[in-house]
């Protein structure tokens, strides 16, 4: 079937977009944030030391909240390392990344880095070496605004107004073995009960983040959110979701669809904490922060550069470069999180700068997109006023992983004025031919019609041809009588904006 149909109902409305979907996350890793972010030698570095090429990319990217500063690196993190003169701050050793941290950026710098980018602060506290107190002092020296002991501190550190940070995450993936103090479901919920608790002591309004699983396939899932729920579930907002997929053993069919993961991990989180929510009798619903998701080529890092026994500091760790087919499949990971928006408040793409990243950077040299850069900045910049949930109707294809899947998915959003149609086809052969009813939507004409595509699937983004894929327009598309044709090419990803 080389035909698909699509209709917008104006009133399958998923959620008002709460443009926190559209986060990311840095974290101190590899050259995320040295020689990523912050290069105090380069051409185009601030007084900060923060590379203000790099700034300009974040902003056309689109990123909104961003989480820091880790990651597996929070469960090791003292803050107060962070802070202060930053000649007397010490050098320490990350366990997380086995690598050398030199504390030259802490959370005054990198709060001042987000004002740059028009980006508001997630922070993640340590509850793998650390626990309340710390978290409690973090909290003060950043949100309170003077006349205590750490806002002052703050204050003489040169940072006046409190940083206000609303959404804090409580650790990071304490359901892995590889996390630095790692925990079972019922420490690590009581645990992250007793901070929650005690962190909307100090402000009832903040928004507080629960780990959830590192992952669908971890052999707790499900019954770690369960657990950590029945603990935490009064006083926590969010319970994270972490996902990472890649192309494994060259079944690009079976990796086209790894949305239908994704959403298979929603459901079931959603379900686990409706499920503790009824139990318990509460009124209120705990919402999803998806703040990992991403296309990594893990297996293939555990075989090479993470395996090193040098203390160093910033080596490159985790900068997969990417291809077209890990854009399409990111554009697609895109749409399935709005369709869930009504769940899902918030997500960010893991991560932001060189590690595992959409943007890159040479030191004292250039920055550039990868491939992956396009879908996220166009939906970011297209995406506006409600999400609507279309109905499909596209033929199937066998995968091995998931079974039979959709060849087309989209999402459409609108705010009455301008609306956007997102649309991936995954065949690998055949280009795909939508007819999509926007009757409902009352558009009159397009104002854009994008696609990411190429004869060559696994064409990248490189140091050397920084330009090789980008955004190309797509051809032939009509709007006519409420009715929108457009015809997919195989492997593709693609936005129509219409007004
Ligand atoms: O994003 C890279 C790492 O992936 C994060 O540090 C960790 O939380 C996850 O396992």
């Amino acid at each position: 079937m080389t035909e698909a149909r699509i209709s917008v109902d104006r009133e399958a409305v998923v959620a008002p977009l709460n443009r926190r979907i559209f986060g990311s996350f840095v974290e101190h890793l590899g050259r995320c944030v040295y020689d990523g972010i912050y290069e105090p030698g380069h051409p185009t570095a601030n007084e900060d030391g923060f590379r203000l090429d790099v700034v300009e990319l974040v902003k056309e990217l689109g990123s909104t909240t961003i989480r820091y500063p880790g990651g597996n690196f929070v469960s090791g993190f003292r803050w107060e390392d962070s802070v202060g003169p930053r000649d007397q701050r010490p050098v320490r050793r990350d366990l997380a990344w086995h690598s050398i941290e030199t504390n030259q950026v802490g959370v005054d710098e990198f709060s001042r880095w987000l004002k740059l980018t028009g980006s508001e602060l997630m922070m993640a506290v340590n509850l793998g070496t650390r626990g309340i107190e710390a978290a409690l002092d973090l909290l003060e020296y950043s949100n309170h605004p003077s006349g205590t002991a750490l806002s002052d501190q703050r204050i003489a550190n040169g940072t006046v107004e409190p940083h206000n940070i609303r959404m804090w995450c409580l650790g990071n993936e304490m359901d892995g073995p590889w996390q630095t103090g790692y925990m079972t479901a019922d420490d690590y919920g009581k645990l992250a009960a007793r901070t929650a608790q005690a962190m909307k002591t100090a402000d009832r309004d903040l928004e507080l983040v629960v780990c959830g699983s590192s992952g669908s396939s971890m052999p707790t899932f499900g019954d770690w959110e369960r657990t950590v729920l029945e603990h935490a579930y009064e006083h926590v907002d969010y319970i994270s979701c972490h996902a990472y997929y890649q192309e494994r053993g060259g079944d690009l069919g079976s990796y086209l669809a790894s949305s239908l993961d994704m959403q298979y991990f929603i459901e079931t989180v959603v379900a686990t904490a409706d499920h503790v929510g009824n139990k318990l009798k509460s009124k209120k619903k705990i919402k999803l922060s998806f703040d990992e998701w991403n296309i990594w080529y893990l297996d293939e890092h555990q075989a090479s550069d993470e395996v090193n026994d040098e203390w160093r500091v910033a080596p490159r760790q985790l900068e997969d470069v990417y291809s077209v087919a890990d854009a399409v499949v990111l554009g697609n990971l895109m749409i399935t999180l709005l369709k869930n928006h009504d769940r899902v408040a918030s997500a960010s793409l893991a991560q932001l700068v060189n590690v595992i990243a959409p943007i890159m950077t040479e030191p004292g040299g250039d920055a550039w997109r990868q491939t992956t850069f396009f879908p996220f900045s166009v939906t970011s910049r297209l995406a506006k006023g409600e999400i609507l949930k279309p109905r499909i109707d596209a033929g199937t294809y066998e995968t091995k992983v998931y079974g039979e899947a959709p060849l087309v998915d989209s999402v459409v959003t609108t705010d009455g004025a301008d609306s956007a149609v997102f649309l991936v086809n995954r065949s690998q052969t055949e280009a795909i031919t939508v007819t999509v009813n926007v009757a409902e939507l009352g558009a009159q004409t397009v104002t854009e019609a994008v696609t990411l595509w190429d004869d060559d699937v696994y064409a990248k983004n490189t140091l050397a041809d920084q330009n090789r894929v980008g955004l190309k327009d797509l051809e032939g598309v009509v709007l006519q009588g409420g009715v929108l044709t457009v015809t997919l090419p195989p492997v593709s990803w693609s936005a129509v904006a219409l007004a």
